[in-house]
């Protein structure tokens, strides 16, 4: 168990005015931030991060969304933190995520569910990776 998870803000709850809102549930939850960064990925740059979802029915209009406005790419550290944020932001389709997440309070649908959080220790290390390096964590 590694105690450290992945989260991006999505471009729909930047564009809610959402980023304050859901760093303080994030915060508020325990969750200290190692590394983070505002920034507008590229389609390419959406379809590299995603790449496990490329056969997907939903790949093109993920990677569209993903790269449709900025984001906030962040690495979280707390104890058991890939299980615990993933209960933070609830089930991917808000319609099933429970009162009190973060995808309930501001996610839409499931393609546009406010933040992303990664799946497992090896997945979080893979996607904290992609945008940070050594020099950018604290
Ligand atoms: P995320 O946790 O970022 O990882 C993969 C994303 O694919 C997921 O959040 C959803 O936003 C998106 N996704 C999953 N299923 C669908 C779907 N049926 N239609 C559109 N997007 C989806």
């Amino acid at each position: 168990m590694s105690n450290r998870t992945f989260t991006m803000i999505k471009p729909d709850a930047v564009r809610a005015g959402n980023i304050g809102n859901i760093l303080q549930m994030i915060n508020g939850a325990g969750f200290r931030i190692v590394a983070m960064k505002y920034l507008h990925i590229s389609k390419q740059q959406a379809e590299k991060f995603y790449e496990v979802h490329a056969a997907r029915p939903f790949y093109g209009e993920l990677t569209e969304f993903m790269s449709s406005g900025p984001i906030v790419a962040a690495i979280l550290e707390k104890d058991n933190a890939v299980a615990d944020f993933r209960k933070l932001i609830g089930a991917t389709n808000p319609a099933q995520a429970e009162e009190g997440t973060i995808r309930k309070k501001y996610a839409a649908s499931i393609g546009e569910n406010a933040v992303h959080g990664s799946d497992s220790d090896e997945n979080a290390a893979i996607e904290g990776n992609f945008f940070f390096n050594g020099l950018e964590r604290f």
